[in-house]
């Protein structure tokens, strides 16, 4: 089967696109490469270099090619920037996500799973956080995906069934792809690349939550655990199942933690600078991921270690990041 994969140039999408070739499927790429890169998707894969909203692209797309099923991972991620221009998140993550879609519908696609996130839920009052937890996001990006999952839902009229799949932290690296992010916020790339000397320090915002080591705990996901779960959605869809899943491991790991391991794994020396906790930062979210393996065999692979281990072996052989 065809897959369209959005934003397929970027960390996860480059990751998914390669676990797609081996499981025999034929990925096809559409990205601005905006944050994306081109080195990160295989020559032997069709690319689309392109803005999801230009209609007579995406059209292009879909003539040429008998595409069955749709992975969406394009859109901006960066949280904090969404608080300083929301617009420009509204703008791409919802508007040019729905102008494609309504040529999706138009092109009889029946098939979609998006890349959604942890930040729906804000700051979830129980842990672990199941589907069912109120969302209620504290940020703009967490808010622009909520729209699109509700978005999505209401396609379902036109025939075109989701699965939303609410990622908590992506981390780590394969297939000799990593993450590269322009400008980098996630805690693992930062600490490695201080580990390189890249940057002077990490900081810990807070160190006074109430969580055994006092630094705040998320739950990290293999990118490649990541990957396969988008595999098992696409069976879903063909068996008619549709619905919204956490994907992550159901285990936290506290900021403190991940240095710790970080400097293990690296040998090297990762100078901290403690600070207070940034506003709206929640101390803990992990996830249930029961009901995404009531219903698949999915179950992720990797532990903080290995995760870490792999984004190392990326870093550290790429310092630089893609070229
Ligand atoms: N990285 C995480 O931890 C995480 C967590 C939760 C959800 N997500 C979601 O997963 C998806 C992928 O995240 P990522 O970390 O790989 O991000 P990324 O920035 O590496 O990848 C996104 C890709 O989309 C492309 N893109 C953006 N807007 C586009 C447009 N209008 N048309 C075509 N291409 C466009 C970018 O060039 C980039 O290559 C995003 O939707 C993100 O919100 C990521």
């Amino acid at each position: 089967m065809k897959v369209l994969l959005t934003g397929g140039a970027g960390y996860i999408g480059s990751h998914t696109t390669r676990l797609l070739l081996e499981k025999g499927f034929t990925p096809i790429v559409v990205d601005t490469l905006e944050n994306g890169h081109r080195e990160a998707i295989p020559s032997e894969v069709k690319f689309y270099n392109g803005n999801i909203n230009n209609k007579e692209l995406v059209s292009k797309i879909f003539i040429e090619n008998e595409i069955g099923a749709i992975i969406h991972f394009a859109g901006y991620i960066e949280a904090g920037e969404s608080m300083k221009d929301p617009l420009k998140f509204y703008n791409n993550n919802v508007s040019n996500a729905t102008t494609f879609l309504k040529i999706a519908i138009k092109n009889n696609i029946k098939k979609i799973v998006f890349s959604s996130t942890a930040g729906v839920y804000g700051q979830p009052k129980e842990m672990p956080i199941t589907e069912l937890s109120p969302t209620v996001p504290t940020n703009y990006y967490g808010w622009t995906k909520l729209f699109f999952e509700n978005i999505l839902d209401s396609c379902k009229v036109y025939g075109l069934n989701n699965i939303c799949l609410r990622y908590f932290n992506a981390a780590g690296a394969g297939y000799n792809l990593g993450e590269d992010h322009s400008p980098e916020s996630h805690l693992i790339p930062l600490i490695l690349k201080t580990a390189l000397k890249q940057r002077e320090s990490i900081k810990v915002f807070g160190t006074d939550f109430p969580t055994p080591d006092g630094t705040g705990v998320r739950d990290y996901i293999h990118v490649l655990d990541l990957a396969e779960a988008h595999i098992e959605a696409l069976k879903l869809l063909d068996k008619g199942i549709t619905g919204k899943y956490n994907v992550g491991t159901g285990k936290g790991s506290s900021v403190k933690e991940v240095i710790d391991i970080s400097k293990q794994i690296t040998n090297l020396d990762i100078p901290v600078i403690e600070t207070p906790r940034r506003e709206g930062d929640p101390a803990e979210l992990v996830a249930s991921t029961e009901k995404f393996q009531r219903i698949t065999p999915w179950r992720p692979k990797y532990d903080i270690k290995d995760i870490i281990q792999s984004a190392w072996n990326w870093h550290s052989s790429n310092p630089q990041g893609f070229k």
